[in-house]
């Protein structure tokens, strides 16, 4: 059997004192999309940034492409490949789209991803350029942050709800973004609160609920689990 690409072991994270994520594990495997679905406050957001060690767990371990990543700190790990492609978003306001990917493709020169590649694929950014990120609409945050994300020729996606707060019709194009990463062969960690969304673009799904992992398989067995979407998803 293959070795997963990512490989989370029975994490325990704390913030403050209250023990956030409690013995979570879950597998990446390479090439695959897993979602990680959960409620408001489930944890979502702490495993990804436990994996990345912005919130250092307790326990448990953490492997990357073979690699024991728990003693490096989070710039390292970004360095072995891991992108996160955080909630907020987190683009340069006063930057040019070019200048935000120009910042972001300097560490890792040389990779598949290039910026003209990255226009190629997102021709909504190519046509905006030398707008300024804070002219861009929530949509384009987001497609900017993904397009970020991939110049630095990430391994591994982490993306944190990227479908949120944004109108039908642009959920519908970050979701064929994703479908495109993933049949190109991009591995990718999916936070999700759009279930359609994550459900579609998912091989697999693991569900989260106050830290703990209630439900993980295949995408395609999750909707016969009725009573976990009600129980853990409210849905
Ligand atoms: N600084 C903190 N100190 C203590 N508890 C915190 C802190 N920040 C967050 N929490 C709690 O940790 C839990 C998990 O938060 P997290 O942000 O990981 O959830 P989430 O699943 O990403 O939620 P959302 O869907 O709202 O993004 C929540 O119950 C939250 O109230
Ligand atoms: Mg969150």
């Amino acid at each position: 059997m293959n070795v997963p690409l990512l490989r989370v072991r029975d994490i325990d994270t704390y913030l403050g004192d209250s023990h956030v994520i409690q013995g979570v594990s879950l597998d990446v495997p390479a090439g695959k999309v897993v979602a990680l679905l959960g409620r408001n406050g489930a944890g979502k957001t702490t495993v990804l940034r436990s994996i990345m060690r912005m919130a250092p767990p307790r326990g448990g371990t953490v492997t990357f492409n073979g690699r024991d990543i728990g003693a490096l700190a989070t710039h390292e790990i970004a360095r072995a490949r891991i992108a996160f492609v955080q909630e907020t978003r987190a683009i340069f306001p006063s930057l040019t789209v070019d200048e935000n990917l120009a910042v972001a493709a300097r560490s890792f020169e040389g990779g598949a991803w290039s910026l003209a590649r990255v226009y190629e694929d997102f021709p909504h950014l190519a046509a905006r350029k030398a707008n300024g990120g804070m002219q861009l609409s929530g949509g384009e945050q987001q497609m900017l942050a993904i397009a970020r994300a991939l110049v630095s020729n990430p391994r591994l996606m982490l993306l944190d709800e990227p479908s949120e707060g944004l109108a039908p019709l642009i959920v519908r194009q970050i979701a064929n973004v994703i479908l495109k990463l993933k049949a190109e062969g991009m591995t990718m960690l999916l936070v999700e609160q759009n279930l359609a969304m994550a459900l579609e673009v998912a091989d697999e799904v693991v569900v989260l609920g106050k830290g703990r992992v209630r439900w993980s398989g295949a995408a395609r067995d999750f909707r016969s689990q009725e009573e976990v979407s009600r129980t853990w998803l409210g849905v």
